[in-house]
């Protein structure tokens, strides 16, 4: 049976994108896979985060994961903070990790760029995500696109290993969708959906009220043309919000644009907003009953159990190849 691994930060409020593009794919990999699934809350303090709201923020992703379908009985949903081999092998990763490989990653580029003062922590965090795969031998990871670089330095970081210490680590898979990878903001087709742009407008958040995402959709940006085509090229805000149609209806691109053929932009935006509505009403039914429920922490402290143990035989093994003297 293949490891399935993968991250999401709490720093703010998940969004359409993280779903589609990330989340949709974990519940549909843990039917038949070894699952982990963490909230990757040491990477969120890359950037400064307020304490009451970290606290409060990983939690609600966590129940998130579970209202979106992660069943806790198969799956291990867990905190990062909670494994500390994630840190231990971060800094092990680190020490292979060239300052060049860092200084190529466009995430690291485009969060950084116009800031006076950046975190050394953002600099190395590729490190650390390469460790948090690394820790279970992980050969799946479901990401959206923007991770695909990250994933790239994971497997040079794993072959380095295992041509300097002898074969240990698995090198892994990235697992991206094909429609659905990058989704876009509404306001700005150029830039993708994401939860730490102030305009709220631009993105739709999971736990956004109907009314919200109704009004979110009419407002999205479009192009000035009237059909509903897929052209990423020539058309890309409508084919974003196609992309999103097919992704929340199971329809494909195909499908959604004949089902559009020869209708208003208007209509189309209308059964979009329903069709996104339809997947996130029940995920948010699903995240209030948890977290009334009270009983996230006693799921998340039986998978950090779990994860504790996996993680505990990589590292110990990873210590002994790399020369570090046992403890008696
Ligand atoms: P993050 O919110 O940066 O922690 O991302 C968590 C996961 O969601 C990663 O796998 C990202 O690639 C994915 N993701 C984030 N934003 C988007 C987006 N706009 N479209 C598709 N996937 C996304
Ligand atoms: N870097 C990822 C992001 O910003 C989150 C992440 C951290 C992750 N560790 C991971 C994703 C391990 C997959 C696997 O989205």
């Amino acid at each position: 049976m293949k490891t399935v691994l993968s991250g999401i930060q709490p720093s703010g409020q998940l969004t359409l994108g993280n779903y589609i593009g990330a989340m949709k794919n974990f519940v549909k990999l843990q039917e038949d896979h070894q699952c982990y699934f963490m909230v990757v809350d040491l990477h969120a303090i890359t950037v400064p985060q307020e304490p009451a709201q970290l606290r409060e923020q990983s939690e609600a992703v966590a129940a998130l994961f579970i209202a979106a379908g992660i069943n806790p009985e198969k799956s291990n949903v867990f905190l990062q903070s909670h494994v500390p081999q994630h840190a231990e092998l971060g800094w092990l990763m680190t020490t292979l990790t060239n300052m060049g490989e860092l200084e190529r990653m466009t995430q690291f580029k485009d969060k950084a760029a116009g800031k006076d003062s950046v975190g050394a922590g953002l600099f190395v965090y590729p490190s650390l995500m390469a460790a948090d795969i690394l820790l279970y031998n992980a050969d799946l990871v479901p990401v959206g696109e923007d991770q695909k670089q990250h994933l790239e330095l994971t497997r040079d970081l794993a072959g380095r290993f295992n041509h300097r210490y002898g074969d240990y680590f698995t090198v892994p898979e990235p697992y991206i969708p094909e429609v659905g990878a990058r989704i876009m903001s509404l306001d700005d087709a150029s830039k993708k959906m994401s939860k730490s742009n102030p305009n709220a407008g631009s993105y739709i958040a999971l736990l956004d009220e109907p009314k919200v995402i109704r009004k979110k959709i009419s407002r999205a940006t479009t192009d000035s043309g009237s059909e509903v085509r897929y052209d990423p090229a020539g058309k890309p805000e409508i084919s974003n919000l196609m992309g999103i149609y097919s992704q929340c209806s199971g329809l494909s691109l195909q499908e959604v644009q004949d089902r559009f053929e020869g209708q208003m932009y208007g209509t189309f935006k209308k059964e979009l907003a329903e069709a996104v509505v339809a997947t996130l009403e029940p995920i948010q039914q699903r995240y209030h009953d948890i977290r009334e429920s009270g009983e996230i922490g006693r799921i998340l402290a039986q998978s950090a159990e779990r994860a504790r143990e996996a993680a505990d035989v990589t590292l110990t093994a990873v210590k002994e190849r790399m020369g570090f003297l046992p403890q008696l």
